[in-house]
């Protein structure tokens, strides 16, 4: 399919010029009263449309499945800067906490399918969108990723346990095995045991569903893509009363070792940014938690 590009109805555009000083690639010229649409260089960001006064420019469009919300009652109404009061956003920031208790009740595929909508909101480079979800729907397909992960992380620490090769590793600056057998070893051991005694679940903690975040080839800035549209799903599964979790160790794993990406269904060529555990939740927070001072710089001249 060739790229598809703004449309202008000459009939309604007032050759105001806002589309083309609003266009980031340069596609759309404002010449002598009229715009002129080049050939190529758009990246389907879709402002065009949305600045036109008398919506004589129309983006290249979806087939919009991204606008119909099935469980989520949006309005499509566009805020304005400053329109959408701070405090109670600032308020959702502070609520959203991991959630490691879950009850056995599933999501519904509307409610998930809804999450990816507010997922690819996001602000992508170059407009690439070249995220991936896989979502595992059932507790049963999460203990299946689950057994791929303990699979990956018995072997990680049968290696880890080898003093002479941690050592080995570290003499030729590889330091990341004697790392993880500081970091990681015990816990993951212990883990371990209680995963093959009675399938105590340390990794997803219960979950009934989990959502992996990757993308294809030929995003320009792929991970931040992908864990821009992974917070969106935190922030919009907490308003719905969802508990989310990130799932660092399941992301090392598929990142190491192909049969876990394999178990989760996510082809070879994709790349695996976030791994979101999610679910009902089992717990309340009464209260919010406090960050640490980040280190921060100001320069003024
Ligand atoms: C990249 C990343 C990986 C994480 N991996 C795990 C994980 O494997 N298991 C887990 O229980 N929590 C994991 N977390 C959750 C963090 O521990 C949690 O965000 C942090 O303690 C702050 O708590 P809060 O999310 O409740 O504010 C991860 C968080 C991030 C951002």
């Amino acid at each position: 399919m060739g790229e598809q590009l703004p449309q202008i109805d000459p009939q309604t555009c007032s050759g105001c010029g806002l589309c083309a000083t609003a266009c980031p690639s340069g596609v759309l010229t404002l010449i002598d009263g009229r715009i002129q649409v080049q050939e190529s260089g758009c990246i389907g960001c879709g402002h065009c449309g949305s600045v036109c006064p008398t919506g004589a420019a129309t983006a290249p469009a979806g087939d919009g499945w991204a606008e119909h919300y099935d469980v989520i009652e949006s309005r499509g109404a566009v805020l304005a800067p400053g329109e959408f009061p701070a405090g109670p956003l600032v308020d959702l920031l502070r609520s959203r906490r991991s959630c490691r208790c879950f009850t056995e009740k599933p999501v519904s595929g509307a409610m998930l399918e809804d999450l990816l909508r507010a997922a690819v909101t996001a602000p992508s480079g170059t407009n690439s969108q070249a995220w991936t979800f896989t979502a595992l729907t059932s507790r049963a397909a999460v203990l299946g990723l689950g057994q791929a992960v303990a699979g990956f992380f018995a072997r990680l620490n049968k290696l880890a346990a080898n003093t002479l090769l941690r050592r080995a590793y570290t003499f030729i600056g590889r330091p990341e095995l004697e790392n993880y057998y500081r970091e990681h070893f015990a816990s993951v051991a212990a883990a371990l045991v209680d995963w093959e005694r009675d399938r105590t679940d340390r990794l997803f903690h219960g979950a009934t569903a989990v959502v992996i975040v990757g993308s294809r080839p030929g995003g320009s800035c792929p991970a931040e893509d992908a864990l821009l549209a992974t917070g969106n799903m935190l922030l919009t599964a907490h308003c719905l009363g969802l508990g989310t979790c990130l799932i660092g160790y399941a992301v090392e794993a598929m990142r190491h070792d192909r049969r876990v990406k394999e178990a989760a269904g996510v082809p070879s060529g994709e790349a695996v940014h976030a791994v979101v555990a999610l679910g009902w939740p089992d717990v309340t927070f009464l209260r919010p938690t406090s960050r640490r001072r980040p280190l921060v710089r100001y320069k003024t001249a």
